[in-house]
């Protein structure tokens, strides 16, 4: 099936998000789209999607025209979307979400429960997805659950699939896998526009590029074009996809943590016995594949985590068992993994957010009387300095673009008087521009002598970043190795063959 666009306008108040948009996915083709954060490509899907509605233009499936209010529609008529901030019910089961809202499929009629257990399971199975009908979806780790999301879309009948950046939250590994998916999709008929920032898969999966910059499209090119090519179309300029780092000056421990161990509600150990320390003018990055600990350790260094034991020592100071606020205020910075949950509330102002939690002390607070002004300037500077796309400082955090929103955390927490920056995941979801500024700034604070603690899944920056690298596999750090590590050895550490018995833990 064929999708087309023809002259999709969308304007927020004066900001013009999508601009005379024309754009074509031809039958079984991936057509990826590129453009920064807040270049318009989220709105533009949700247009198509009917959740948002555009001010002028056409859509059309297999050359016939379509009016569109509402996903309904949208599935009704073949398209289906994976949403860049997924929109499963955590407390209901997998079934339940795909049952959910009871549309027609085309198959079906209307799909009761039964059926569509049956159904994920022969999806599940032909994709090898491995997804359990009756698991509560709060219980799923984010590759599950975006699985999950195109098997609702899969089973509705989807012949246009709408991917917003599917990879953003997945593991290499899951990423290879779906990409594969996505192409064996392709080649059973199945168009699919696919959103991303990150050029290696557009180079291995797209057919087709069209590139969109502030609302409008600026060029198409082929995934034969190099990463740097595709990176300044993007962006308007060259853009440098390698790291410089200067020569480290380390100084004494900013942070120790000693015997560390997490557990959950049940008693299970979560984070098994991590010492670990970083020294000022240091960066620590954390590698390992998602879900062996690494989330909780974060949390547990601000205070988010309930069962702890060991010691956390800031700068000389034991923080152990402080809350969060606490940690904050003796000088942790902190870029949470999840921007919609613990960096951002979406109903303040951008301006407000970039203060939350100093908006009681000075500069911004004297006693109870609260200075707008000085909020407001201050906003204005940093949305300056990160480059925040917003079209007014007062605007909801949630108008947002998902990349602006990660820049307003980063913005608020790299602009403090720190002694330590925890990030976890920082250019989660940031155009290649963005990474730039993001990885020079994480630099500047580590040179500037604060410790840096860098929890990431994406090897290339734990090499780009790390001074040195701790491996965490199963709760635990198997090894602390220098960022000259191989990468095949730095896989292996990762799956779990420790260094010192080659043997699989
Ligand atoms: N409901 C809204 N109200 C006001 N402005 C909005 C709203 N939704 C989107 N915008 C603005 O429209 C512009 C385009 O946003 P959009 O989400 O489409 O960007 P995007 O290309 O998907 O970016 P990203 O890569 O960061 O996800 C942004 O400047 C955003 O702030
Ligand atoms: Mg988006």
């Amino acid at each position: 099936m064929s999708l087309e666009l023809r002259g999709i306008t969308k304007s927020f108040g004066s900001l013009v998000a999508n601009d005379s948009i024309d754009f074509l996915v031809g039958d079984g083709e991936i057509h990826a789209i590129l453009g920064e954060n807040g270049a318009g490509k989220s709105t533009l899907m949700n247009i198509v999607y009917g959740l948002t509605s555009s001010d002028s233009g056409k859509i059309l499936v297999d050359g016939k025209e379509l009016d569109i209010k509402t996903p309904a529609d949208a599935l009704a008529a073949g398209i289906g979307m994976v949403h860049q901030h997924f929109m499963l019910i955590p407390v209901f089961t997998v079934a339940e979400n795909i049952v959910l809202g009871h549309e027609k499929t085309k198959r079906f009629g209307l799909l009761d429960l039964e059926t569509a257990k049956e159904e994920i399971r022969r999806v599940s199975k032909e994709f090898n997805f491995d997804v359990d009908p009756d698991a509560l979806v709060e219980t799923l780790p984010v590759g599950i659950q975006q699985r999950v999301e195109i098997i609702r879309a899969l089973i509705y009948d989807a012949k246009v699939l709408i991917l917003d950046e599917p990879t953003a939250v997945l593991t290499p590994q899951e990423t290879d896998e779906l990409l594969r998916n996505m192409k064996s999709l392709r080649d059973k008929g199945t168009s699919i526009v696919f959103i991303t920032h990150k050029l290696r898969e557009v180079q291995e999966a797209a057919d087709k590029i069209t590139i969109i910059r502030r609302g409008k499209v600026v060029g198409t090119a082929l995934p034969s074009a190099s990463q740097e090519e595709l990176a300044s179309l993007m962006v308007g300029r060259p853009i440098s996809l390698e790291v410089e780092k200067a020569q480290g000056k380390f100084g004494k421990p900013v942070l120790t943590i000693e015997n560390l161990n997490i557990h959950d509600v049940t008693g299970r150990r979560l984070v098994k016995n991590i010492s670990l320390e970083i020294r000022s003018g240091e960066v620590v990055a954390v590698a390992g594949v998602q879900g062996n600990g690494q989330s909780e350790l974060a949390q547990a260094l601000l205070g988010l985590q309930e069962f702890v034991d060991g010691k956390i020592i800031l700068d000389g100071k034991d923080i152990t068992g402080s809350d969060v606020r606490e940690c904050l205020h003796a000088g942790i910075a902190y870029v949470p993994e999840s921007r919609e949950l613990d960096g951002l509330i979406g109903s303040f102002s951008i301006a407000e957010n970039l203060i939350l939690d100093l908006h009681d002390l000075p500069p911004y607070a004297k006693g109870p009387v609260m200075f707008p002004k000085v909020v407001a300037k201050e906003g204005d500077l940093r949305v300056k300095e990160f480059d925040v796309r917003l079209q007014n400082i007062q605007d909801p955090a949630s108008s947002l673009s998902g990349g602006n929103k990660q820049k307003v955390v980063l913005a608020r927490e790299l602009s403090r008087p720190v002694k330590l920056v925890v990030a976890s995941q920082p250019t989660r979801g940031l155009d290649v521009g963005s990474i730039e500024f993001v990885h020079e700034r994480i630099l500047a604070e580590r040179d500037a002598g604060r410790g840096v603690l860098l929890f990431s899944t994406e090897l290339d920056e734990v090499i780009a970043l790390a001074d040195r690298i701790a491996v965490m596999y199963a709760g635990e750090i198997i090894a602390i190795v220098s960022p000259e590590t191989s990468r095949a050895q730095l896989g292996l550490l990762m799956a779990g063959v420790r260094p010192e018995n080659k043997a699989s833990a």
